[in-house]
């Protein structure tokens, strides 16, 4: 008997992650050639010189002495659902109840639960683009069908309102927003945000807003909160500890629905069998959020002070480059120019593949965050500026070098 390949779910075709791709052919090159690489693509903190605050940790090592080291509810531990509610009303003034709290294992477990639970296959979902892949793959993964709706760069990357409204068919059930967001560092205004809020509430639409990044912002203390200002349309909160705390590794995320006409609840019990299914999140790190979102949260300012020493740094060191150009991003830690080098035209990968290999510096390419990122790249400025010097040094010969 010929003994079969395994062949694996056609669905896992769908499924692409520039970020990762990336960092593989990055990884090759080091293997093959014992090069030292400047990794500028992934939007780890902790990688670099930032790390989790100190009663944080504390809190995750009494945690597991103390025996938090059992399964927790699929929803997550009670304590940490009411610490969440205290968290909303008092950094965003939105009043829910710990029911209305999902706990998950990292916000990119709340993206897979909405995707897999809260839509059908066929159904659309509109999102930002240039957006944060999963969105693209969870939903492509579901059968549904995101939908990108333009984000206009000479604004500084604000989502187009007329294009959203175009963009909605029959099929429409959620517009996704990500504030700050991941991969153009853009922070929509309370004004555009409530625009999208409404357009919602006309069509009869829920919002999902990511706000991992909600306190990571230059000018002023927060972006705005969905929720707080949503009045009846329905919202899904996403949050999550890996880069306001700094906490990547430890998995630890939640969303919560705003609700008043209790319209979503019907999803959020999908959500939770959807959650039942991995039993638990990881409970010591539960009981270490409590911590993290109650606690001292001094450590906030000292860490968007360093950002924003980083964000002028290769903003001023970007712009500088001919042909490369960029907005001021706002918020989060990652810029997004435009490469407006002809022979790259249509070919951002290429740019950003032939940067590694001559230069050894590794970028993301903006296509691979959809549409509208095409001729663009995503530089992360989380490294302290001296390797950030050294990125744009290299970035700077390599453009001047072509041919
Ligand atoms: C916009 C956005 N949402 C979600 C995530 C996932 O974060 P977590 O570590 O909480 O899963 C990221 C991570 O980069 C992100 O940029």
């Amino acid at each position: 008997m010929k003994k079969r390949k395994f062949k694996p779910a056609d669905r896992t075709n769908r499924i692409t992650y520039a970020i990762r791709e990336v960092a593989q052919e990055a990884r090759k090159l080091e293997r093959e050639t014992n090069a030292k690489i400047l990794y500028l693509n992934i939007g780890d903190p902790t990688k670099f010189d930032f790390d989790v605050p100190q009663h944080v940790k504390d809190a995750m090592c009494e945690a597991v002495q103390k025996g938090y080291n059992f399964y927790s509810p699929s929803s997550g531990l009670d304590e940490l659902r009411e610490a969440v509610v205290k968290r909303e009303k008092r950094d965003n003034d939105v009043s829910i109840k710990p029911d209305d709290v999902l706990i998950t294992s990292g916000t990119a477990e709340a993206i897979l639960a909405i995707l897999a639970a809260a839509f059908c296959p066929g159904d659309e979902v509109l999102v930002p683009s240039p957006v944060y892949p999963p969105y693209i793959s969870a939903a492509e993964f579901y059968d549904v069908n995101p939908v990108e709706y333009r984000t206009i760069e000479e604004d500084g990357w604000v989502p187009d309102i007329d294009d959203i409204r175009r963009k909605i068919t029959n099929k429409t059930k959620a517009i996704i927003i990500i504030n700050p967001n991941n991969p153009t560092g853009a922070v929509y205004p309370q004004k555009l945000v409530r625009e999208i809020i409404d357009i919602a509430g006309e069509n009869d639409l829920f919002v999902i807003s990511d706000e991992i990044y909600d306190r990571i912002v230059f000018s002023g203390t927060k972006a705005p909160n969905a929720a707080a200002l949503a009045h009846d349309v329905p919202v899904i909160v996403l949050y999550g500890l890996s880069k306001v705390y700094l906490a990547t590794g430890w998995r630890i995320g939640y969303m919560y629905k705003w609700d008043p006409d209790d319209r979503l609840s019907d999803l959020w019990s999908a959500m939770l069998k959807f959650l039942m299914v991995r039993i638990s999140g990881f409970t010591p790190a539960q009981r270490a959020a409590i911590a993290a979102l109650l606690g001292p949260q001094d450590h906030i300012r000292a860490l968007v002070n360093k950002l924003r020493e980083r964000r002028d740094f290769v903003y001023r060191r970007l712009n500088e480059i001919d042909g490369i150009s960029s907005t001021l991003p706002d918020g989060a830690f990652y810029i997004f120019p435009r490469i407006g080098i002809s022979k790259y035209k249509g070919n951002d990968k290429g740019f950003v593949l032939d940067l590694l290999r001559q230069e050894k510096v590794l970028l993301v390419h903006g296509s691979g965050f959809g549409h509208y990122g095409q001729d663009h790249f995503r530089l992360v400025y989380l490294p302290p500026i001296p390797i950030l010097s050294e990125a744009l040094d290299r970035i700077e010969r390599f453009v001047r070098n072509i041919k």
